[in-house]
């Protein structure tokens, strides 16, 4: 896990770092968690399925529950970014580089967009406390076997970088977004 210097320093490294970089940095988020992270957590709850004895925690059925429904709604919060807010702020920024006006969106000022982001983020931290809920804080039963520590382990990682990502994103990259375009 990083240490708070280094996170201060990655915090001030993308307050300065070209917008496009920060795009790119949060997409191979996206990217690693839709190819990654998200298959590697539905195979591990299928092998404690075709696993599952006595002494598996009676939590896996709500767990993998919220997990799903945390993966659906990230599925549509990261195209509602990839598709509208990023290719905006990238339009802007470049507009703005040429000494351009803003270009003019479909969706009106930058700030309707970043509304309902913001929105989504608020639900997606809800559904990250679901799962945590419902895997007891990640501590697993003493009798507990290594596969359901391992999911316990993924889906903490999961939420440790879904929780930087968000910051990013609302403390960092919607600011400058609203710089750059205006509100
Ligand atoms: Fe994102
Ligand atoms: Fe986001």
């Amino acid at each position: 896990m990083a240490s708070t210097d280094q996170v201060t320093r990655a915090e001030e490294y993308w307050r300065q770092a070209p917008l496009d970089s920060l795009i790119e940095r949060l997409l191979r988020d996206h990217q690693s968690w839709r190819v990654k992270d998200f298959p590697m957590i539905e195979y591990l709850f299928d092998r404690l399925e075709d696993t599952s004895g006595p002494n598996q925690p009676t939590c896996l059925v709500s767990l993998r529950r919220a997990f799903y429904r945390l993966r659906g709604e990230m599925e549509g919060h990261m195209s509602r970014e990839e598709n509208v807010l990023f290719p905006a702020i990238i339009d802007a920024q470049r507009q703005m580089g040429e000494g351009l006006p803003a270009p003019k969106s479909a969706f009106g000022s930058m700030q309707n967009p970043i509304s309902i982001l913001e929105d989504d983020h608020e639900h997606d931290e809800r559904l990250l406390a679901a799962i945590r809920a419902a895997a007891h804080g990640y501590q697993a039963p003493e009798t507990a076997d290594e596969n359901v520590r391992i999911l316990f382990r993924e889906l903490q990682a999961l939420e440790a970088a879904m929780h930087a990502h968000t910051h990013l994103e609302s403390s960092i990259l919607f600011a400058r977004a609203l710089k750059v375009r205006g509100r």
